[in-house]
């Protein structure tokens, strides 16, 4: 059985040189989709520098020059005007002036050829990670955004389908923490 380490991309920069960095996350095809390659190879360090997010990446045990999945989550502040979703629901976002807080999986994938099954993973690690930030500051609320394809594959691993943003051309997914 194949082990996987999950390694924040801030414990890297502070170890490596930043050309070891840029190789190592140069190093992740991703054809399904190519944002999540170029937001890994342009972006993910000036996120962790200004703090608007924090890049974990997963390797195989033994093997930590190619990603094999990552995740990027971030504090983002949700809209929760024009949300289609019940009054229960809605209370538990703690919605304040039609703004809901909340934790954003702002990216989430695995490289080309990776085992299937390795995203539910990534997903788990992504809650796990979650889950101790709500211990220790509060806000249950999860959100990410994705394509029409996803959406029943989200469904599996807890989310709701509460919107969509037709400026982006993605759905609005919700899962409550605790
Ligand atoms: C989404 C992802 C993490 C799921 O990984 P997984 O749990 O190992 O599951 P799979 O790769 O088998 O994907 C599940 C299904 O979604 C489909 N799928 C995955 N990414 C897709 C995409 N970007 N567009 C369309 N369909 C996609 C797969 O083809 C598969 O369909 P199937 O069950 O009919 O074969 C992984 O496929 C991935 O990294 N995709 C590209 C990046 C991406 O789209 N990330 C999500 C951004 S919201």
């Amino acid at each position: 059985l194949t082990e996987y380490v999950v390694i924040p991309l801030r414990k890297l920069i502070s170890s490596l040189s930043p050309e070891r960095i840029a190789e190592i996350l140069s190093s992740f095809p991703c054809r399904k989709d190519e944002d999540l390659e170029y937001f890994l190879r342009e972006m993910a360090v000036m996120y962790e520098k200004k703090h608007l997010a924090r890049t974990s990446l997963i390797f195989e045990r033994g093997s930590y020059t190619r990603p094999i999945a990552y995740f990027t989550i971030a504090v983002s502040s949700m809209d929760a005007s024009g949300l289609d979703c019940d009054n229960t629901l809605r209370k538990k976002m703690n919605i304040h002036n039609n703004v809901a807080q909340s934790y954003l999986i702002g990216q989430l994938g695995k490289r080309d050829g990776a085992p299937r099954g390795l995203g539910e993973f990534a997903i788990s690690c992504a809650i796990d990670l979650i889950k101790d930030a709500n211990e220790k500051v509060g806000c249950r609320l999860l959100r990410l955004e994705c394509k029409k394809a996803l959406i029943e594959y989200y469904k599996k691993s807890g989310f709701i389908l509460i919107g969509f943003d037709d400026e982006k051309d993605l759905y609005e997914m919700i899962k409550i923490l605790v």
